[in-house]
């Protein structure tokens, strides 16, 4: 090939790239050139083995990272042809994208690639103010654009049934030592380049809490108060449950957590209902949609917070001998 990307192209995307999301901020992912396309692949040494046996959330970081690669790439005026998966023989190459027709980046892109750097998970409870109905219709729609669809909960009822299947997830994930261990081991007390920082891990949870929260060493709150009225619960799925669909997942949800960052909205994660299958099956029959679920999202206005740490972004480069 001609006119692949550069070293310099790679560096640069690859550098937005790492701001997405990973289970406890383990950052599974690295970054190749290779015949002039870049290529995203799942670094295994970084999968959580008793959090993912399956590799799931490696995935769905890989496909996050993508995602921002795509929007950077597309701001740089190089946009990609991405092909996901593309040797069978080499399971853990997630994607590899080539240039496409150059053109201008359009304001969406540039919308979401501003929201790159300031997205974060906020722990902390969000206002009691509702999410507007235009910002449900774009965070729905960031789903669709990428393949995936989002089932926003109405009605406390549902998200009643959905906090029951979490909560219990919860209690089965917590019952495993090795999965205990792995949480804490990922907890930040001092600064780090990975892992979740102490400042970012949210409070403690309650007993009284609606919605499982995991523990990542935070603050203890004031006994017996309720953590937030009515969150607004999100589920994001995914036609299949192969490998493939799960790096769209992947992608989808940055999508929606950027779209969600540009409407001045707050996000965390709850990924135990999608860790237990049987949860995972319960909450699937639950919203009698057709596909996998793959993220829960609580999102709604939220107290200001900051941006979590990453590792160097050439530690995560392969870099081809003759360039660089
Ligand atoms: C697959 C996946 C599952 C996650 N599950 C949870 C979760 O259950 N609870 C939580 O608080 N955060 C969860 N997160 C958020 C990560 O902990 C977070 O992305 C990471 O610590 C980096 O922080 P940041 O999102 O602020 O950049 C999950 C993220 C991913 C990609």
């Amino acid at each position: 090939m001609d006119a692949g990307y550069t070293v310099e192209q790679l560096r640069a995307a690859a550098a937005d790239a790492v701001r997405a999301p990973s289970l406890h901020n383990t950052q599974p992912w690295r970054f190749r050139l290779r015949d002039g396309g870049i290529e995203v692949l799942g670094d295994p040494s970084r999968r959580l083995p008793a959090t993912d046996p399956s590799g799931w959330g490696m995935r769905i970081a890989c496909g996050a990272a993508l995602f921002n690669l795509r929007v950077a790439l597309a701001v740089a005026g190089v946009p990609a042809t991405v092909r996901l998966r593309p040797y069978p023989a080499e399971p853990d190459v997630v994607a590899r994208l080539v240039p496409d027709v150059p053109r201008r980046p359009t304001p969406a892109d540039q919308a979401l690639y501003a929201a790159i750097p300031r997205r974060f998970s906020n722990r902390a409870p969000f206002w009691p103010d509702p999410v507007p109905a235009d910002a449900r219709w774009r965070l729905a729609e960031a789903a669709r654009a990428e393949g995936a669809w989002l089932e926003l909960l109405i009605g406390m009822s549902a998200v009643n049934a959905f906090a029951e299947i979490a909560r219990s997830a919860h209690k089965v994930l917590e019952r495993d030592p090795s999965y205990r261990a792995e949480r804490e081991e990922w907890i930040r007390a001092e600064p780090a380049p990975d892992g979740v920082p102490v400042a970012s891990g949210g409070p403690q949870s309650e007993p009284q809490d609606l919605l499982p929260s995991r523990s990542f060493g935070g603050r203890n709150r004031a006994p017996g108060r309720d953590f937030e009225p009515e969150p607004l619960v999100a589920v994001l799925g995914s036609p299949g449950n192969t490998a493939v669909d799960q790096v769209v997942a992947g992608q989808a949800l940055q999508r929606v957590l950027l779209t969600a960052t540009d409407a001045g909205l707050a996000v965390s994660m709850l990924s135990q209902p999608i860790e237990v299958p049987s949860a995972r099956e319960q909450l699937r029959l639950s919203l009698g949609r057709f596909g996998t679920p793959q993220m829960v999202m609580r999102i709604g206005f939220g107290q200001p917070g900051w941006p979590t740490p990453r590792r160097n972004v050439d530690e995560m480069l392969d870099l081809p001998i003759t360039q660089g």
